[in-house]
């Protein structure tokens, strides 16, 4: 038996144990697997007891990624790149920490998407927890080049100075965004928690595929794809259901089938 959670504040919406369950049931490997809520500076204390009661390992959400990426003792090198840990094994003593939300989000991309990465200019909306979280697995894919623009232009620049040793990538504001189009169009900005669209040239949208990570109802970002003639408008769904099927296989080295989750929860 796998003893596994989530830890977030809140966490009560949490899909994982849910998505989780299905794994365990596809894959026929015993799962107990747990919301924990975590005072909001308590999420060592209540880590270690997790670990000190047998877990083999666990999520982390909102607001914990950083603290877990501190907590870990050691790291994969996309923990490392994303600054932040979304996934901990327990082996060995050791504490590892990793980050599949990246790799999460391309694999929904390629796999159930059926879009191609290689040489695509990809638009990076957002420089902060969510975009670095994505950069080295989209940059892994061999794209002609990742762009990252954010209302705030010197975490782009800082951003595009931390990865472009991974690949090509450009970092700028907002208002530098021209009308021209791009091939994909990822928002990795918190815009749509407030129901907001970043402020862009509307012209980049047109052909474009535009993903938001947020997922649950169709965000201003969407909204503001499909009136500037997106070519496709996806959700991040796809990406909950992949990230956490790569932290399953971190676990348990079963690799789940994720297009039944997917298929599933979007019913
Ligand atoms: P997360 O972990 O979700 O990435 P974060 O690290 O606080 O959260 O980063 C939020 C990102 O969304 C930032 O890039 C932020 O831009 P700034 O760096 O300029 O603050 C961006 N963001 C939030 N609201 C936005 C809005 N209304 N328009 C444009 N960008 C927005």
């Amino acid at each position: 038996m796998y003893k596994l959670a989530v830890f977030g504040n809140p966490i009560e919406h949490s899909l994982s144990p849910d998505i989780h369950a299905q794994f365990a049931q596809q894959t026929g490997v015993k799962v107990n697997y747990q919301k924990i809520l975590a005072p909001v500076d308590g999420f060592e204390k209540t880590a270690q007891q997790f670990i000190a009661d047998g877990a083999n390992g666990f999520n982390i959400t909102v607001p914990f990624k950083l603290t877990a990426f501190n907590f870990a003792t050691k790291l994969t090198l996309n923990a490392k790149t994303a600054k932040a840990v979304n996934t901990i094994k327990v082996e060995n003593n050791q504490i590892i920490g990793e980050n599949t939300d990246g790799i999460g989000l391309v694999n929904d991309l390629i796999k159930n998407l059926g879009i191609e990465l290689k040489d695509k200019v990809i638009l990076v909306l957002g420089a902060g927890g969510a975009a670095q979280g994505i950069l080295l697995p989209l940059l892994k894919q061999n794209p002609k080049r990742v762009m990252i623009a954010n209302r705030t232009a010197n975490k782009a620049q800082q951003l595009q100075a931390d990865f472009s040793e991974y690949g090509p990538t450009c970092g700028f504001g907002l208002n530098k965004i021209k009308h021209d189009p791009v091939d994909i169009i990822i928002n990795a900005t918190s815009a749509s928690l407030d129901g907001k669209m970043p402020d862009i040239a509307n012209g980049c949208a047109r052909g474009a595929i535009c993903y938001d990570l947020m997922y649950g109802k169709q965000t201003a970002f969407m909204q503001w794809a499909e009136a500037n003639q997106a070519a496709m408008i996806v959700d991040g769904l796809g990406m909950l259901v992949e990230q956490a099927a790569c932290s399953f296989e971190f676990w348990t080295n079963k690799k789940p089938n994720t297009q039944a989750v997917i298929k599933n929860l979007r019913r």
